[in-house]
C-alpha cells in the first residue's frame, strides 16, 4: 500500500510524477504529496489530504519546477491521514523521502534520533528514515552511502525514494519487502511502485530484488544487492500499453473489469489447453516431475483470492481425489502447521505482493512441502519470483480495489490445476476431454450472464436503504456467497454476511426480518432441494429473498421472493457464472449509494503491509 514515484530527467518532472501518482492511486488515497528540487537547489514540497486530484489542483496553483523529484500517495498505517503525515518527509530542508511499507522499530529509532536533536513533525513510522539518512549526510556521506548506512538500522519493510538538495544529479532507491521498479528512459530514469505508473514515459523496466539499493542518474543506474555487491539486474520490456489501463467508455474501473471477464478468461485459457488436455507444463517445467508425487494440497491466500481457494477445495477433492486445506495467510503464517508428505503449497494472489501471503510462502519454503506454486496476475511480482512453480492468470491489470476479473481467472487457473493433478490421480482421458470442452465454452457463457446487467441494476434499488444483508449458498457456492458478501460490503459499506444455507437454523435465522434482504445462489445441482428447504425457512419468517437461480430450475416467485434466472450450463463452471450477478449487484448498489466504487474508504488494492 502507498504508491511511490520518482524521476530524474532533463525536463520538468512534476507532471510526470503527478501522472504516475494517478496511476498508483489504487494503492492508497488518504493523502498525496510531491517534492521537487529546483534549479537553485531548493526543495519545494506540496502535500494534501485526500486524493491525487487535490494535489493536481494544488500544483496548478503553485507549480513546482525542477528535473528531480519524488511523489507519494498514502494509505495510512502509522499516523492518521493528515497533511503533516503525508509524504514526502523532509529532514533539515535537505533530504526528502517517500516510503512504502512499515518500519517496525520506529519507536526505538525515533527515541534515539530525537535525543540526537532531530525534530519530528509527523506521527509516521517513515519519518525516522529520513532523519536517519540526513544524519549520515551530515556526516559527509554521499546520498547513496547515507541511504545504505541508514537502512541497515531498519527493521520491517520498505521501498524508498530519496533525494538530497545538495546532489541534483542522483535519485536513490532501496527495496526490502515492498515492491519497487526502475524505469529506463532516454536521458532520464524513474522509480515507481509498479510499472503502470511509468507506462507513459517508458516500457523498459528493472525489477529490484529484496535488499537492493539503487542509484539513478539521468544516464545510468547502479544497483547493489543485499551483500553490497554491484549487480546487473535484467531489463524487461513491458507488453502493457497505456490503453490497457485506461477506463475507456466505462464509468468505473470495476465496471470495466466485470465486463472484461469473457476476454480475461479466454486469455487465461489461451495456450493452456492442448487439444483435449491440460499439459502439466502450463504450471512450470518442473510440474511434470512433481505433480505425480502430490498427495495433498494446501492453499493460502487473503480476501477474494482466499475465496477462490475455498471453491477449489471442492474441485480438488471431488475431481482429483486430493485432500485439500485452505487457510487465510494471516492465520497460517503464525501457527505451526503439520505438513503431510507430498503436499503442494499453493499461494493465490492477484497482486503477488500481499504481505501475509508472501510471508506464508517464505515460511512454506522450509516447512517440507513438495513444491510451492503461485497463482498470480502480476508476472514481475515477488510471489511469482519466489515460487517453484507459477501459473499466471492473464487477466490484465486490475485497478478497481474490488477484485472481479482476477477472481474468475483464478478460478479458471484452479480448474486447470484440478484437471492436471486429477490426471496424475487417475482422472480418465474421457473425463478430462469433457472438462476441457466445458472450459472452452466458458468465455461465451460469461458473456451471456453479463446480459443480466440491467435486471440486476433494477434490483439494486432495493438495497440502497438497507444496512444488513445475508448471502446464502451451499457446496462450492458457499464461497461464492462469501465473495458476493465481500464485494457488497467493501464498495457499498452495507454490512453483508455469508452462510452455508444449512447453517441458518444454527443462529443466523434469528436475524431475518423484512429489513434484511437475503440473497441466495441456486445452481441446478444435487443440493438444490436442500437449498429450497433452507429458503422456505427464510420465507416463513418474513424474509425478503432474492434468488439467483439456474434458469432451468423452477422456484415459485411469490410475495417476498424474487427469482433471477441465470443462464448456467453445468456444475463445473457454475461457481464462475454465479459470481457475475453478485459482482453486478455490488457494483450497482454502490453506484446508487454514491460511494467511491474504485477506491472505497479505508482500503487499498495491494496490501503490502501486515
Ligand atoms: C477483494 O475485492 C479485495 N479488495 C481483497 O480482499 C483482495 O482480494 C485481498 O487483499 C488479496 O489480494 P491479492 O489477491 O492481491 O493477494
Amino acid at each position: 500500500m502507498c504508491g511511490i514515484v520518482g524521476a530524474i530527467a532533463q525536463r520538468p518532472v512534476a507532471a510526470i510524477l503527478l501522472e504516475g501518482l494517478r496511476r498508483l492511486e489504487y494503492r492508497g488515497y488518504d493523502s498525496a504529496g510531491i517534492a521537487v528540487l529546483d534549479e537553485g537547489g531548493q526543495l519545494n514540497r506540496l502535500r494534501v489530504l485526500g486524493k491525487v486530484a487535490r494535489l493536481a489542483e494544488a500544483l496548478a496553483a503553485e507549480p513546482l519546477p525542477g528535473t528531480l523529484g519524488i511523489a507519494h500517495t498514502r494509505w495510512a498505517t502509522h499516523g492518521e491521514p493528515a497533511v503533516h503525515n503525508a509524504h514526502p518527509h523532509i529532514s533539515a530542508e535537505r533530504c526528502a523521502l517517500v516510503h512504502n511499507g512499515v518500519i517496525e522499530n520506529h519507536e526505538a529509532l525515533r527515541a534515539r534520533l530525537s535525543a540526537e536533536g532531530h525534530i519530528f513533525t509527523s506521527d509516521t513510522d517513515t519519518e525516522v528514515v529520513v532523519h536517519a539518512i540526513y544524519a549520515e549526510l551530515a556526516r559527509g556521506l554521499p546520498l547513496v552511502d547515507a541511504v545504505r548506512a541508514a537502512v541497515q538500522g531498519l527493521r520491517g519493510a520498505y521501498a524508498l525514494g530519496v533525494i538530497d538538495a545538495q546532489d541534483p544529479n542522483h535519485l536513490v532507491a532501496a527495496r526490502y519487502g515492498s515492491p519497487l521498479v526502475i524505469g529506463l528512459g532516454f536521458g532520464e530514469s524513474f522509480i515507481a511502485s509498479d510499472v503502470c505508473a511509468l507506462l507513459p514515459v517508458t516500457n523498459r523496466f528493472i525489477f529490484l530484488e529484496d535488499g537492493d539499493l539503487a542509484e539513478l542518474s539521468r544516464e545510468a543506474i547502479w544497483i547493489w544487492d543485499r551483500s553490497g555487491q554491484l549487480v546487473e539486474r535484467p531489463m524487461k520490456t513491458s507488453l502493457l500499453s497505456v490503453e490497457t489501463i485506461e477506463r475507456g467508455p466505462y464509468r468505473h474501473y470495476m465496471q470495466k473489469e466485470i465486463f472484461e471477464q469473457p476476454h480475461a478468461i479466454a486469455e487465461t485459457l489461451e495456450g493452456r489447453l492442448s487439444g483435449e488436455r491440460v499439459p502439466l507444463e502450463v504450471f512450470g517445467h518442473r510440474a511434470a516431475a512433481l505433480f505425480p508425487q502430490i498427495r495433498s494440497v494446501r492453499i493460502i491466500a487473503c480476501g477474494t483470492s482466499y475465496h477462490a481457494g475455498l471453491v477449489a477445495r471442492y474441485w480438488l477433492e471431488s475431481l482429483a481425489g486430493l485432500p485439500c486445506q485452505v487457510e487465510v495467510a494471516s492465520e497460517y503464517r503464525y501457527r505451526r502447521a503439520v505438513v503431510p508428505e507430498g503436499t503442494l503449497f499453493v499461494a493465490i494472489s492477484q497482486s503477488g505482493e500481499t504481505a501475509d501471503t508472501l510471508a506464508a510462502l517464505h515460511q512454506a519454503k522450509n516447512a517440507g512441502y513438495a513444491a510451492t506454486l503461485a497463482i498470480c496476475n502480476v508476472p514481475e511480482s515477488s510471489l511469482v519470483r519466489e515460487s517453484d512453480l507459477v501459473f499466471l492468470t492473464h487477466a490484465g491489470p486490475e485497478i478497481g480495489v474490488a477484485s472481479t476479473k482476477a477472481f474468475t481467472t483464478q478460478l479458471v487457473a484452479l480448474l486447470l490445476l484440478t484437471i492436471a493433478l486429477g490426471r496424475c490421480r487417475g482422472l480418465s482421458a474421457e473425463e478430462e476431454r469433457r472438462l476441457v470442452g466445458l472450459l472452452r465454452q466458458l468465455p461465451g457463457e460469461v458473456e451471456e450472464v453479463l446480459r443480466l446487467d440491467a435486471t440486476v441494476a433494477a434490483l439494486a434499488e432495493r438495497f440502497a436503504d438497507k444496512h444488513h444483508t445475508l448471502f446464502l449458498g451451499r457446496g462450492e457456492h458457499y464461497p461464492i456467497a462469501l465473495e458476493g458478501a465481500l464485494k457488497l460490503k467493501e464498495i457499498s459499506y452495507i454490512h453483508a454476511e455469508a452462510y452455508p444455507a444449512g447453517e441458518l437454523k444454527h443462529g443466523p435465522l434469528a436475524l431475518i426480518d423484512e429489513e434484511m434482504p437475503v440473497i441466495a445462489v441456486a445452481p441446478n445441482n444435487g443440493l438444490l432441494e436442500k437449498l429450497k428447504s433452507n429458503l422456505e425457512e427464510v420465507r416463513a419468517r418474513g424474509g425478503q429473498l432474492i434468488v439467483f437461480a439456474d434458469q432451468r430450475v423452477h422456484l415459485a416467485q411469490n410475495n417476498g421472493v424474487t427469482v433471477v434466472g441465470v443462464p448456467a450450463t453445468n456444475e463445473l463452471v457454475d461457481p464462475l457464472l454465479f459470481t457475475i450477478p453478485l459482482q453486478l449487484l455490488a457494483y450497482h448498489v454502490a453506484v446508487l449509494k454514491g460511494t467511491d466504487v474504485d477506491q472505497p474508504r479505508n482500503l487499498a488494492k495491494s496490501v503490502t503491509v501486515e
